[in-house]
């Protein structure tokens, strides 16, 4: 028995972060959406009970410390499964770019495996375990658009978000995910407005996206590294309708309402950057 699961992308629509929590973590409020750029699993069943993981891309461990085995190794050892997997991965999606690719293969293998090891577990329940992998897991299993509360991990779905092009451009810098959190200073910034972007989804309204766009982590990652303050004005001088640090960084997108706009930002960011991809959003039919 074969499957194949397709693990998109993520952008943050809104990202604010409340205060610290005693347990370290940020008590967050974030609005997010899939994107159709995509990693892509193939799981293979085994009678022999092994995990078997090959990474398709460079610098990518395939053992234990890559989120895919720490999926299957957690889904085996919960409900003692005998059976194995061999799981084949196919990178796309730029790796530490704050699109939330390891975290949506992650969620990819939990579905996947679900339905290989026959498991019967809900959606629900994969996001509980999901969730004791890594806060964004959760919001990659539901995909769409959703509200992530909490840490990350108690999803809220809402409606698609209206068609626009995605223009997104990673510089070749790594950023910390911890690193960034451990600087933000959450009472010193200026919060994006998350009830007028749950309110603009719900409304179908591009303009209202755009007028509620913001990201707390773009206070610490901007600063740190101006490269990716400077993509975010090249896109608007290009004329991205607003422009966007995802996650902790360091990618950046556009949104863009017309297609001639978005190819002008699209051509344009390839001159400053490696990594340019134009997007569209995307959901899984359900
Ligand atoms: O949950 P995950 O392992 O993906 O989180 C990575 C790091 O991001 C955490 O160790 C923490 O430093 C930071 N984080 C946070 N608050 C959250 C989610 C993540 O401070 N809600």
């Amino acid at each position: 028995m074969k499957i194949n699961v397709k693990a998109p992308a993520k952008i943050n629509l809104s990202l604010d972060a409340l205060y610290k929590r005693k347990d370290n973590y940020h008590e967050l409020e974030m609005v997010m959406t899939t994107i159709d750029l995509a990693d892509r699993l193939q799981l293979v069943l085994l009678e022999k009970d092994i995990i078997k993981l090959d990474v398709k891309a460079h610098f990518i461990p395939d053992d234990k410390r890559n989120l895919v085995y720490q999926a299957a190794a957690l889904l085996k050892e919960r409900f003692s499964v005998k059976q194995g997997v061999a799981i084949t991965l196919d990178k796309s999606i730029p790796v530490a770019a704050g699109l939330a690719g390891g975290s949506s293969d992650a969620a990819a293998a939990l579905k996947g495996l679900n339905q290989l090891w026959d498991l019967k577990l809900t959606l629900e329940e994969l996001a509980d375990l999901g969730a004791e992998l890594g806060s964004d897991i959760p919001f990659c299993l539901y995909g769409g658009t959703a509200l992530a509360t909490g840490r990350g991990e108690i999803i809220e779905p809402l409606p698609m978000m209206p068609n626009c092009w995605i223009v997104l451009a990673k510089p070749s810098i790594s950023v910390s995910t911890p690193g960034v959190y451990r600087d933000l200073r959450v009472g010193e910034v200026e919060h994006p407005n998350t009830a007028g972007m749950v309110q603009a989804i719900r409304d179908g309204s591009f303009e209202g996206i755009c007028d509620n766009i913001g990201n707390v982590l773009e206070t610490v990652t901007l600063a740190k590294h101006p490269e990716v303050k400077r993509i975010k004005e090249k896109m608007l001088e290009f004329g991205a309708d607003t422009a966007l640090m995802s996650g902790s960084g360091p990618t950046v997108f556009a949104l863009v309402k017309q297609y001639s706009r978005a190819k002008r930002v699209y051509n344009g960011l390839r001159g400053f950057c490696e990594e340019v991809y134009l997007v569209r959003p995307w959901q899984e039919e359900k």
